[in-house]
C-alpha cells in the first residue's frame, strides 16, 4: 500500500497580513447574504460518538455539506457570495444592502445589467458559480479539464450555463477562462484561486466559505463542546483550507485548534511547499491522476499560502485508499451514529484520522498532533456522491482499497 507522507510545518512565518481576509466581521456577512437565500438551510454536524470511541478520542465532528443548497458540496458559497460582492462593488453598495431579494429584483437587474461569469472546475465550484448565476439572472461559462466525468458537466449545463470539457488540466482552464474573460465585454473570472494581480474576487470566496466554519463553529457549541482542539481539512489549491484556518485562528486567537491540511499525493503542491521550508510556494504539473478531483490542483492560491504557512500544524499527501478509506467509513456508521454519504474529496480527512490512530507506521505523527481521548475532532465532508456511479463502485465494490 502506497504510504502517506506528512511534515510539519517549519517554514519562515511572514507579517501575516492575509489573516485579515477571514476576519469575522467579513465571515458574518457572508453568512447574513446566504442565509437570505430561500434555499439556506445549516448544514448537519453530524456528531459520531461510537467512531470516535473506537479511535481513541474524545469526540469526532463531521460537517456534512452534502445538503448545502441541495448542490452537494460546499463551493457553492463562495462563487455565490464573489458574485453579490461584485455586484455590490459594481454598483457602489454594500454587499450587506444585497439579499437574495434585492439581488434578483427588477431595480437591481436593471441597474446593473448582465455580466458573463468565467470559470474552471472540476466540477463543484463550476456548479455552484452556475446556480448562483442562473439564480441572479446573471450568465455563467464553465471550463472543465479532462478527466472531468460527464455527470458533474451535465449538472452544470442544467444550470443553463455554457459548459465544455476540455484537453488540458484544471490550472490550464483556469488561464482558458480568464483569457475568454478578457475578450468579452462584461466578462468577470470568478476563480476560486488567486494569484498575483487576481486577489479580490478570490478573498471574497474564501469569506463565502467562511459561513461553513462559522456554522460549525455554532454547532460544536450547540453540542457544548466549544473550541475544536483539531481540525483536519482537505485542499485543491488551498482556498477551503486557508479560509477555515483563517476563521478559526480569528476566533480563537490564544488558543487555536491545531490543523492539519490534506491533499491528495497527486497534486500536493502544499506539502511540496511545507516540505522545501523556504517559504515559497511549489507548484505541481501533468495530469495529476486521483479520485479526489476537486483536490486535484497543483497551484497555490497566494492568499491562502501566507495564511496557511504562518498557521498550519501539519501538512499531509495522501493516496487515494486513504480516502475511499474515509468515504466507506463514514457510510457505515457505528450504531447510533448518523451516516455521512461523503465523496472522493470529501472522505479523506477521516480516512486520514483513522491512519494516524489505528496504524502503528503513524505513530508518530499522533504524538506530533496530540490526539488522544480529550482531542476533539473537526472534519468537512465536503462533497456528497457528486458522481453517484464512482461512488457506489468505492463504497460497495471496494473499488480503490
Ligand atoms: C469537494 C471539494 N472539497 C475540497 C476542495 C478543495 O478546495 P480548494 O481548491 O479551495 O483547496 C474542492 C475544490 O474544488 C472540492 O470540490
Amino acid at each position: 500500500m502506497k504510504e502517506i507522507k506528512w511534515a510539519v510545518n517549519e517554514m519562515p512565518k511572514t507579517e501575516d497580513s492575509q489573516i485579515k481576509v477571514m476576519a469575522l466581521e467579513e465571515v458574518k456577512k457572508a453568512r447574513a447574504f446566504h442565509e437570505s437565500f430561500p434555499q439556506y438551510t445549516k448544514t448537519p454536524l453530524a456528531r459520531l460518538s461510537g467512531m470516535a470511541d473506537w479511535l481513541g478520542i474524545g469526540g469526532v465532528y463531521v460537517k456534512d455539506e452534502s445538503y448545502r443548497f441541495g448542490l452537494n458540496a460546499f463551493k457553492v458559497l463562495g462563487g455565490s457570495f464573489s458574485m453579490a460582492r461584485y455586484i455590490a462593488k459594481q454598483t457602489g453598495r454594500d454587499v450587506s444592502e444585497l439579499t437574495y431579494d434585492v439581488l434578483t429584483s427588477r431595480k437591481l437587474l436593471d441597474e446593473f445589467g448582465q455580466a458573463t461569469f468565467f470559470t474552471a472546475t472540476d466540477g463543484n465550484h463550476g456548479r455552484g458559480v452556475a446556480w448562483a448565476a442562473n439564480k441572479l439572472g446573471q450568465k455563467a461559462v464553465v471550463y472543465m479539464p479532462k478527466g472531468t466525468t460527464i455527470t458533474r458537466l451535465n449538472n452544470i449545463l442544467k444550470e443553463n450555463a455554457s459548459a465544455t470539457i476540455e484537453e488540458v488540466n484544471y490550472d490550464e482552464c483556469v488561464r482558458m477562462a480568464a483569457a475568454a474573460a478578457a475578450k468579452t465585454p462584461n466578462g468577470v473570472v470568478v476563480q476560486d484561486t488567486a494569484w498575483d494581480g487576481y486577489e479580490e474576487i478570490p478573498s471574497w470566496i474564501m469569506q463565502g466559505y467562511g459561513t461553513m466554519a462559522m456554522e460549525a463553529d455554532e454547532q460544536l457549541e450547540e453540542y457544548g463542546i466549544g473550541r475544536p482542539t483539531h481540525i483536519f481539512i482537505q485542499a485543491g489549491v488551498g482556498s477551503l483550507a486557508g479560509a477555515v484556518q483563517g476563521y478559526f485562528a480569528n476566533r480563537y486567537p490564544d488558543h487555536p485548534p491545531v490543523v492539519v491540511v490534506v491533499e491528495s499525493d497527486a497534486a500536493a503542491c502544499l506539502y511540496k511547499g511545507t516540505v522545501a521550508k523556504d517559504g515559497q510556494p511549489r507548484i505541481v504539473d501533468g495530469d495529476m491522476q486521483t479520485i479526489m478531483a476537486g483536490l486535484a490542483c497543483g497551484e497555490p492560491n497566494t492568499i491562502s499560502w501566507d495564511i496557511l504557512k504562518n498557521h498550519v500544524k501539519v501538512f499531509a499527501a495522501c493516496p487515494d485508499w486513504v480516502s475511499a478509506r474515509g468515504m466507506r467509513m463514514l457510510s457505515a456508521p457505528f450504531k447510533g451514529d448518523p451516516q455521512v454519504v461523503s465523496g472522493e474529496s470529501g472522505a479523506v480527512g477521516m480516512g486520514l484520522l483513522y491512519c494516524i490512530m489505528k496504524m502503528e507506521e503513524y505513530s508518530e505523527l499522533r504524538e506530533v498532533l496530540g490526539l488522544n481521548k480529550e482531542s476533539n475532532v473537526l472534519l468537512f465532508s465536503t462533497e456528497g456522491d457528486t458522481d453517484p456511479d464512482r461512488y457506489k463502485k468505492i463504497v460497495w465494490e471496494g473499488k480503490e482499497e
